[in-house]
């Protein structure tokens, strides 16, 4: 049912053939994390402590590089993550994203996939980590996130989670002068998102796709 694939920067990726789609872009996994979450999301803060809150843990790429992020800026990073499908280890741990971001990230790599669900955990001075294993639709968000990435499987394969009602949720849960991200451009999620209250613009995307969405809460785009 999962089956781990090459992309094009060399970075794997897994496929799910039920759904007929992949975790990440097949032009590239690091790349669209890169490009998507850290470049157009992580990266726009000057604050010191960001806050951030994933739709979507799947193999825990983006926290690895959330995570290199903090390391390499002395920023510090309350990662929450939330997955209704944990991956076995077997999967995970065949991945190449550290051989190709650096050796020394491995066992970093696995302690983000082996730490416990539902438990603050501590994994660097610079990174907390709280895995929620749960399903967004109806879990209860009580926190105050700077930052949302949102990865979920693509508003075809999963229509329900692209919703203003889930939008909405995100939103509450959000700080003034935060932001949401997402490697889809469609005009019905844009939509879905002004309608919960976002300030929407479309960017560049990563390699292979135009666009993708930055969505503010706040007045302005100014950060
Ligand atoms: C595109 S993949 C995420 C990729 C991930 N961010 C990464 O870096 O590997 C989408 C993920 O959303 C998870 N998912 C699907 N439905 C969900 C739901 N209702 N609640 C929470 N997670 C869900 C899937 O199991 C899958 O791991």
């Amino acid at each position: 049912m999962l089956k781990i694939i090459n992309t094009a920067d060399g970075s794997n990726s897994l496929y799910n053939d039920i759904i007929n789609e992949s975790y990440h872009s097949v032009n590239g996994a690091i790349q669209e994390s890169q490009h998507v979450f850290i470049n157009a999301g992580l990266s726009q803060f000057s604050k010191k402590e960001i806050s951030i809150f994933e739709v979507g843990f799947g193999t825990g790429l983006n926290a690895l590089l959330s995570y290199i992020f903090a390391e390499n800026n002395s920023k510090k990073i309350i990662y929450n993550s939330i997955e209704l499908f944990p991956l076995k280890r077997e999967l995970y741990a065949q991945l190449n994203y550290a051989n190709i971001l650096g050796q020394n990230y491995s066992h970093i790599y696995l302690k983000i996939n082996e730490s416990q669900w539902n438990t603050n955990i501590n994994i660097s001075d610079y990174f907390s980590l709280n895995k929620i294993h749960d399903d967004i639709r109806t879990v209860e968000l009580s926190g105050k996130y700077d930052l949302v990435y949102f990865d979920a499987f693509s508003p075809q394969v999963e229509p329900e989670l692209w919703t203003y009602e889930i939008f909405e949720k995100l939103y509450s849960s959000m700080n003034m002068n935060s932001i949401f991200v997402t490697y889809c451009a469609k005009g019905d999620v844009r939509r879905n998102l002004q309608k919960a209250g976002f300030n929407v613009e479309r960017i560049p995307g990563p390699a292979g796709k135009r666009e993708m969405l930055r969505a503010l809460k706040a007045t302005s785009f100014k950060l």
